[in-house]
């Protein structure tokens, strides 16, 4: 079964708290939290302490995914606050491997994402450190936008990445994830399935999320 993972982005901010219990008692098993500075992505959403407020009434792991630029800066600050996954973006890290290290040393599992127009070969020479990949499989920095198709054929080439190096990475899709694309994503090799919009704007949020959980091959 797939990892679900409903991004906070789309739940009602002024009533964080009936969202993140909604996600407590769904099939859902991890809060996605986007971290956007305005420099990296041209939005600006949330940080720390808003990630520590959540922690407190989380009952799953907290996947933060950093939209931000020099996001070694700040490991230790999100590690305090609760992230359980650290996500950095491959574009914004010059010393991605120091990286990488300096989230695991810090308690945390470790994720890279790529922007869309990103080669997964990028990632060959540490696929084998890193516990994530995000494809982003649309341009950061928005929910509710529209699933760019390319993203199959770069989660199946990154699939075979994964085999042929015996990788322990588990692949992440984020972005335009609808119940009518999830069963081609799984099937092309994803594991976690990121979703903002189907989830909150949908007119029963838990019953989406198990139907996203109870998504298979042959959905
Ligand atoms: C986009 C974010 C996503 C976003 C996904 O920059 O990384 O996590 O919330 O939202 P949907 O599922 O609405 O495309
Ligand atoms: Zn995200």
């Amino acid at each position: 079964m797939p990892i679900i993972a409903p991004s906070i982005l789309s739940a009602d901010f002024a009533n964080l708290n009936s969202d993140i219990s909604m996600v407590n008692d769904s099939q859902a098993d991890w809060f996605h939290l986007d971290v956007m500075d305005g420099v990296f992505v041209p939005n600006i959403s949330f940080g720390i302490p808003v990630i520590k407020a959540i922690k407190k009434h989380a009952k799953k792991p907290l996947d933060v995914h950093m939209m931000i630029v020099q996001p070694e800066r700040y490991i230790h600050d999100f590690r305090a606050a609760g992230a359980d996954v650290l996500t950095v973006h491959y574009e914004a890290c010059i010393h991605l491997h120091r990286t990488v290290q300096d989230i695991k040393a810090a308690g945390m599992k470790a994720g890279v994402a790529l922007n869309p127009h990103t080669p997964v070969q990028f990632l060959s020479e540490i696929i084998r450190d890193i516990d994530l990949v995000c494809i982003m499989s649309v341009n950061p920095g928005f929910g509710g936008q529209t699933f760019i198709e390319n993203t199959y054929s770069k989660i199946e080439t990154l699939r075979k990445m994964i085999e042929v190096s015996a990788s322990k990475a588990l692949i992440e899709t984020d972005g335009g994830v609808t119940l009518e694309n999830a069963a081609s994503l799984i099937r092309a090799g994803a594991d976690v399935l990121v979703a903002g919009n189907t989830v909150f704007s949908s007119a029963n949020p838990a019953t989406t999320i198990s139907q996203l959980k109870g998504t298979t091959i042959s959905s």
